[in-house]
């Protein structure tokens, strides 16, 4: 075999030759020959947790397919709601089909009485919507009991639809109550993007909620941000959806690795970074101090895997130029503008291949569309919440085993109990 590897147990001079399949090798032929013996990859590095059929993501060519369409195509062409049945179901809706998942989706937005009243509203004044939104989700499957038979392809359908549907109705519940504004339901007769905007802003003056520019942009941020195969809260989901928890409570785990700021919460960090640097004059020294390590990192640069420019990322510089010619330009642009140039021209980011990841744009949208810096992960968690679905039931009908990975154990050895009054 060419291409394959040898692996030889020199404790018993056994050997075993594993082909190289695309691009990886099977631990399955690995842990017959040496059983007991792990392989330690922090931060799964080099390890592939499972196999999965929805996302093709090829970093080094700057390379991203929702069931092998090109990221660019579907960002022109389609809408979050038709991407959503895409991931769900394997292949771009018909007509009919369209029109049943968009009505289901849309039939689907109102939360129940209580969980608005009794739940949102038991929340501080100044929660946190990322918090919020993390707690309302797993809150949804006390009302939602039969959710917990996820052998059942047809109950597994409509939480799938809930959670979808509900999304943007808890979000923006969660922006009205820390805002003091009252709820604003969900109308059923606009689309998905249009009806959120509206649940937010609706009669905020100064902003332009009915405009169908933002609402498609939006659309658009929406379809990139819906899938991106294996990252931390995918993972979440697939980690905790393997101990078959019910999908709202394993939706809810996958929304809490998206609240940090290492992953879903990096556009935040984002503009929170432009606004300290301030002006286009203090770029370069903000880009000395975080090469001397000083300044932290360059939040919404790099990827674990990107490593060439990240394609979402120039979808959304197009998106942002619509968007500014409406809300006009977010005067943090011009600063991104130069800390890229820089960046791009400096040793130490090339040499890493330290790329603009697709927060480092997302963010300036969203602060030109009124969104507060608060709601930007609640913005990601939407439509990724399609992606986390799309996993959960790949993983189910993989009848998959229950996430477990060893660990290279590295505290004391065996000690004696000392009572208290003797330590
Ligand atoms: N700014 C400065 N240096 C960086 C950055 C950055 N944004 N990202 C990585 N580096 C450096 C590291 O210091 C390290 O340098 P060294 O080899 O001299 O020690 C090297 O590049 C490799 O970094 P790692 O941390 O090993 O890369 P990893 O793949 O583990 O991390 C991550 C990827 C978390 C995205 C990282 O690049 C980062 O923290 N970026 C900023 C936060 C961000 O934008 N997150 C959003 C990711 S996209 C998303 O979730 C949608």
């Amino acid at each position: 075999m060419s291409d394959s590897i040898t692996i030889t147990d020199n404790r018993t001079g056994e050997s075993i030759e594993i082909p190289i399949a695309d691009g990886g090798v099977d631990a399955t032929e690995w842990r017959k020959l040496l059983p007991n013996v792990w392989f330690f990859d922090p931060g799964f590095m080099t390890t592939a947790a499972c196999s999965s059929a929805i996302t093709e993501l090829d970093g080094d060519a700057g390379i991203l397919r929702y069931r092998g369409y090109p990221i660019e195509e579907l960002a022109a062409n389609s809408s979050y709601i038709e991407v959503s049945y895409l991931l769900i179901h394997g292949e771009l809706p018909t007509p009919a089909q369209f029109e049943a998942w968009n009505h289901e989706v849309t039939y689907h937005t109102f939360i129940h009485e209580n969980m608005r009243k009794r739940f949102m509203e038991g929340f501080h004044y100044d929660a946190h919507p990322m918090g919020m939104l993390v707690s309302a989700i797993a809150a949804l499957s006390t009302f939602y009991p039969e959710a917990k038979a996820i052998a059942d392809a047809e109950i597994r359908h409509k939480q799938i639809v809930r959670l979808i549907a509900k999304m943007p109705t808890i979000a923006a519940c969660a922006h009205r109550f820390y805002s003091g504004m009252p709820f604003v339901y969900p109308d059923n007769s606009k689309k998905f993007t249009e009806n959120f905007l509206n649940m937010m802003f609706n009669p905020v003056e100064w902003v332009d909620y009915a405009n169908p520019v933002l609402a498609k942009a939006l659309d658009t941020l929406f379809i990139l941000h819906a899938d991106h195969e294996q990252n931390c809260s995918t993972s979440a989901m697939r980690v905790v959806g393997s101990s078959h928890a019910d999908p709202y409570t394993a939706c809810s785990a996958a929304a809490a690795a998206l609240y940090g700021p290492r992953h879903g919460g990096a556009n935040e960090q984002v503009v929170r970074m432009l606004t300290e640097i301030g002006s286009i004059d203090n770029v370069p020294d903000f880009v000395r101090s975080v090469k001397e390590g000083s300044g932290g990192r360059l939040q919404g640069f790099g990827h674990r895997v990107y490593k060439n420019y990240d394609p979402r990322a120039t979808i959304i510089k197009q998106t942002a130029e619509e968007v500014f010619e409406v809300t006009g330009k977010n005067p943090l642009l011009d600063i991104a503008l130069k800390l890229e140039e820089v960046a791009l021209k400096d040793e130490y980011f090339l040499s890493r291949k330290l790329y603009p990841n697709v927060d480092f744009y997302s963010g300036l949208i969203y602060q030109a569309m009124s969104f507060p810096i608060d709601m930007f992960p609640v913005l990601f968690a939407i439509p990724r919440t399609s992606g986390w679905l799309a996993h959960w039931q790949e993983l189910l009908e993989q009848d998959s085993r229950i996430s477990r990975p060893r660990q290279l154990y590295i505290g004391e050895g065996e000690r004696k109990y000392v009572p208290i009054d003797q330590r």
